[in-house]
This record gives C-alpha cells, sequence and structure tokens, in this order.
C-alpha cells in the first residue's frame, strides 16, 4: 500500500488538532506565560540531571507515630541554633584578627564601631548558650522517650559524638576575644584535660600547641573553632538526619500499639 504523506506539522487523520497553549492564541507562549513557567522549568532541568525531588520526598514525606508533640522539635531548634551560629560566626571571621595582639581589638571594633557588630556579636555570643542548652534538652527527651533503643543505637552515638563537638565549639570559642577572663578560664580548661587517663597531657599539650600558652594556642584554637569542629559538626548532623529519616521517629511511650485483630486471628 502507497505511504500516506502528509505535510510538516500536520494533524494525522481521525486526531483533533491540539487547543492553543496559553498565552498568544498562535501555539507559542506569551512573555507572561513564559516568565511564570521560567522557573518549573529551571527546576525540571535541575532535576531531570539530578533526581533531586526523589531524596526530598523520601527526606519529607513520612510517616510520623500519633502523639508526636512539641518535644520533638528540640532536634531542629538545636540544628536551627547551630545555622545561626554558621551565619552569626563568618561575618564575626570577616573582622576578627587571631593573633595575640590584634585579637581583643578586632573584637572590641566589632563591638563599637561595625555596623551591627554588637548586634552580630551578640548573638554569636548568647547563641552558644541556647545551642548547648537545647542539645541537652534534646538529649533529654530521646532519653525519656526511650529514642536511645534498637534500632537507634547509632543514632545516640553519633548524637554523644554531636554533644561533645558543641561543648568543643563553646571552649574554643570562649578564648578567642583573648582577654583576661578568656585566657585564665582557657588555663583552667586546657590543665583540667591534661587529667585526664592516658591522653590528657597529649591532649592538653596538642591544645596549647606545645608545652607553653602561647600564639600558637590561638591560632590553634581558632582553627579548631572555625574549620575542624564545624566541618565535623555538618558531616554528622548529615549522618543524624539520615538515620531519622530512615528509621523514623520512635512513638511517645504512652502510646499504646493500635488495635489489629487480623494479626490477633492468625497468632492462635
Ligand atoms: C548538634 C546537635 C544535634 C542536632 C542538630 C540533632 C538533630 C536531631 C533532629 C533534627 C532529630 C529529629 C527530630 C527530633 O527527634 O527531635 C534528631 C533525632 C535524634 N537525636 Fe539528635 N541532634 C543533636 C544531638 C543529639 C544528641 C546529643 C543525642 C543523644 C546523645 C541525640 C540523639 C538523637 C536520637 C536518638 C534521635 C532519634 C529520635 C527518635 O527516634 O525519636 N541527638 N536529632
Amino acid at each position: 500500500m502507497p505511504r500516506l504523506k502528509l505535510p510538516a506539522h500536520a494533524v494525522p487523520p481521525g486526531l483533533k488538532p491540539a487547543p492553543p497553549r496559553p498565552g498568544t492564541g498562535n501555539g507559542r507562549l506569551g512573555p507572561l506565560d513564559q516568565a511564570a513557567e521560567a522557573g518549573i522549568t529551571v527546576v525540571d532541568w535541575i532535576d531531570e540531571r539530578t533526581s533531586l525531588s526523589g531524596g526530598l520526598r523520601w527526606m519529607l514525606f513520612r510517616k510520623v507515630p500519633k502523639g508526636t508533640n512539641w518535644f520533638y522539635t528540640l532536634g531542629s531548634a538545636a540544628m536551627f541554633a547551630f545555622l545561626s551560629q554558621a551565619v552569626t560566626g563568618v561575618f564575626l571571621a570577616m573582622y576578627y584578627d587571631p593573633s595575640p595582639t590584634h585579637a581583643y581589638e578586632s573584637i572590641r571594633y566589632v563591638t563599637n564601631d561595625a555596623f551591627l557588630g554588637q548586634f552580630v556579636r551578640g548573638m554569636h555570643k548568647w547563641g552558644s548558650s541556647v545551642m548547648v542548652i537545647l542539645v541537652f534538652l534534646h538529649m533529654g527527651r530521646t532519653f525519656f522517650f526511650g529514642a536511645y533503643k534498637y534500632p537507634r543505637e547509632l543514632n545516640w552515638v553519633i548524637g554523644v559524638v554531636l554533644l561533645i563537638l558543641t561543648m568543643t565549639m563553646s571552649f574554643t570559642g570562649y578564648l578567642l576575644p583573648f582577654d583576661q577572663r578568656a585566657y585564665w578560664a582557657t588555663i583552667v580548661g586546657v590543665n583540667i584535660n591534661g587529667t585526664g587517663p592516658l591522653i590528657g597531657p597529649y591532649l592538653s599539650d596538642f591544645l596549647r600547641g606545645g608545652g607553653e600558652f602561647g600564639a600558637t594556642t590561638l591560632s590553634r584554637f581558632y582553627a579548631i573553632h572555625m574549620l575542624l569542629v564545624p566541618g565535623l559538626i555538618v558531616a554528622l548532623i548529615g549522618a543524624h538526619l539520615y538515620l531519622v529519616t530512615k528509621l523514623g521517629t520512635t512513638a511517645p511511650p504512652w502510646s499504646k500499639a493500635e488495635e489489629t485483630p487480623e494479626l490477633r486471628e492468625a497468632e492462635v
């Protein structure tokens, strides 16, 4: 049978022509519709190449047990306290100079002269206490709700490391203003570390950057406070949240399992 030759863009026999697309009516999009669809197109373009929406759906659309309450928000609150510390810390680092002769002066400049400096420094300083309190409250919630038990033991262990790292942030940050209080309090803290069994003396030598407290100590504390510990915290929060998503949250201890008569029948 001879093949039917159709002109380009012609509608095959038996099919209706497609309705005109919104916009000008000539099949093309008007400028307003193009602008409205631009965002969707960009998101689609990225998603087609990365499949990120699948991961996002996996993370966000989860079953949550009945009876979850405000206590379950403490982990997220701790995470937002950390994010606030990260953002305010970046701005403080723009002015801070970790040398024994300039550190105090650079902090004085931030507090008294820089635009919104006192506000940003205040947020960072008070935020550090807020974060410690929130992490402790969150740990208490997971403990009293029995969330440390099987299968979430690993998440508890990661949490303990996060707690130690949060305390390390407070300890190393305390020295940075390099005033009398910071200096003497850190000497006491480093000496306390030195009394620990086996690794104690090595730990205090590492923190001091040698046997004596000096310029190296300050730059060492700055590097630990700015780079090492925040990097570890980010990585561990990632692992912590992955496990929360994978395992789900624990139901409150007072909530009872739903009655399932079919299962009871199967038991007999
Ligand atoms: C930087 C510190 C921390 C952050 C940002 C953080 C964040 C979170 C978040 C967002 C959740 C899910 C929501 C919730 O249950 O509150 C969670 C769950 C959990 N966290 Fe943390 N956490 C931190 C420290 C800790 C600590 C110190 C522990 C314990 C030692 C811990 C143990 C757990 C456990 C066991 C769960 C699972 C809870 C459940 O199944 O109900 N976390 N964490």
